[in-house]
C-alpha cells in the first residue's frame, strides 16, 4: 500500500495571522463580513458533511449523479496521471473519478481543513492501493505550489465551491488555476445552476437547522481562536436570494443590541438589533457565464454535463 502523505503549506502562525487580519478587517467594515474559509474547523467540516445529506441540499446528490454517469467520459477526454482537487473535504464523490481514471498515479487533495484531509486520506489509500495520495493543507486562494507529479494533470474543483468566491476573486482564482496547469491539462469544475428561488433558499436554510449551526460555527471559531465572547444564540441564520447578482447570501442577524469583545485584537464590536454580518455568498451559474469566465482565464470549455433534473453542472475545460 502506498503511504499517505500530508504536508502543511499553511503554517499555523500564518493561519492565525490570516484569521486575525480577516476578523479585524471584516468586523470593522460596513456592512460587517467574515470570509467563508473559517467555517471549516473539525466541527465545521463535520457539519458540512451533515449538510450534504439533508433532503433540501441537492447539490451533492446532483453532482454525484453526474460523476457516477460521466467519469468514464472524463477519463477518456483526459487520461490524467495526476488528479489535483481543491477544497476536497471528505473526497467522497471523488472516489467515482478515482475509480475511472485508470492511468492515475497521484492524487493531491488540497484543503484548509486538516481533519477532513487526514480522514479522507486514510480511507483512500486503503481503497486505492497503488495510488500515491499526497494531501496539502493550504489556502487555495493564496497561491500554492504543487508537488512535482507526472502530467497530464486534471484539476478538480467540485461542490460548487467556486460560487463561494466573489466575482473578482473568482477571476483571480481561475487565473491561478490556469497557472498550475500546462497546455492540454484540464479543469473539472462543479457549478450549481440558477433555478427556482424556493429550492435555492431551502438548500441554505434547512428545516433541521444544520445550515444555521454551520453558519454560526464561524462565531465559535472566532471565540476559540481569538478569545472573543460571541454568543451564537444571539444571532439568527439568514439565507436570501439576490436575484440581480444571482447568488445566495448567508448572513447572521443580531437578535439584540449587543457588544462583542475580541481580546486578541483589542477590539470591541457593536451590533445594533437586526444588524447583519455577511458570512458567505454561494453564486449560481449559467452555461454561457461559466464559458466566458473560463475563457478569460485561458481555459476552453469542451464538455458540459448536468444531472437529470438540470440543477447542477460539471464542466471540463482545457488549458490553452
Ligand atoms: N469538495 C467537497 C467539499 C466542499 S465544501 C464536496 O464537494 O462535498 C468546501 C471545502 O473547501 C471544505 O472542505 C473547506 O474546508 C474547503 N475550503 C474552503 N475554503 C478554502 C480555501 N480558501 N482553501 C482551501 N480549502 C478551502
Ligand atoms: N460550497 C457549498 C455551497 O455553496 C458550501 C455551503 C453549503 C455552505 N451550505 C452552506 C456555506 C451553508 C455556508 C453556509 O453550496
Amino acid at each position: 500500500m502506498s503511504p499517505f502523505l500530508l504536508t502543511r503549506l499553511l503554517a499555523e502562525d500564518a493561519m492565525d495571522a490570516a484569521l486575525r487580519a480577516d476578523v479585524l478587517h471584516g468586523l470593522t467594515a460596513q456592512p460587517k463580513t467574515l470570509p467563508p474559509k473559517w467555517f471549516y474547523d473539525a466541527h465545521g467540516s463535520d457539519l458540512f458533511e451533515q449538510i450534504t445529506e439533508l433532503p433540501e441540499y441537492y447539490p451533492t446528490r446532483a453532482e454525484r449523479e453526474i460523476l457516477l454517469g460521466r467519469s468514464g467520459e472524463i477519463a477518456a477526454a483526459l487520461p490524467a496521471r495526476t488528479l489535483i482537487e481543491l477544497g476536497s473535504g471528505s473526497s467522497d464523490k471523488t472516489r467515482h473519478l478515482l475509480a475511472a481514471l485508470t492511468s492515475l498515479e497521484s492524487y493531491v487533495p488540497v484543503d484548509v481543513s486538516e481533519s477532513a484531509l487526514a480522514q479522507a486520506g486514510e480511507g483512500l489509500v486503503k481503497e486505492f492501493p497503488g495510488l500515491a495520495v499526497h494531501g496539502l493543507i493550504a489556502d487555495f486562494t493564496a497561491g500554492m505550489s504543487l508537488p512535482d507529479t507526472p502530467g497530464p494533470r486534471l484539476l478538480a474543483f467540485l461542490g460548487g465551491t467556486i460560487g463561494n468566491l466573489l466575482p473578482a476573486e473568482r477571476a483571480a482564482f481561475l487565473a491561478s488555476v490556469r497557472a498550475l496547469l500546462s497546455p492540454g491539462d484540464a479543469l473539472l469544475l462543479g457549478t450549481d445552476l440558477v433555478k427556482d428561488e424556493g429550492v435555492l433558499v431551502r438548500a441554505y436554510d434547512d428545516a433541521a437547522g444544520v445550515t444555521a449551526a454551520f453558519n454560526k460555527n464561524v462565531l465559535t471559531v472566532v471565540d476559540r481562536e481569538l478569545g472573543a465572547d460571541f454568543d451564537p444564540a444571539a444571532f439568527d441564520h439568514v439565507a436570501l436570494w439576490d436575484a440581480e447578482r444571482e447568488w445566495i447570501e448567508m448572513r447572521l442577524r443580531s437578535r439584540a443590541d449587543q457588544t462583542v469583545k475580541i481580546p486578541a485584537l483589542d477590539l470591541v464590536v457593536h451590533f445594533a438589533a437586526g444588524e447583519e454580518l455577511r458570512t458567505e455568498v454561494s453564486a449560481k451559474f449559467r452555461k454561457e457565464g461559466v464559458r466566458t469566465e473560463l475563457a478569460a482565464a485561458g481555459l476552453d470549455l469542451s464538455h458540459w454535463w448536468t444531472d437529470s433534473e438540470g440543477r447542477f453542472a460539471l464542466s471540463l475545460s482545457t488549458a490553452r
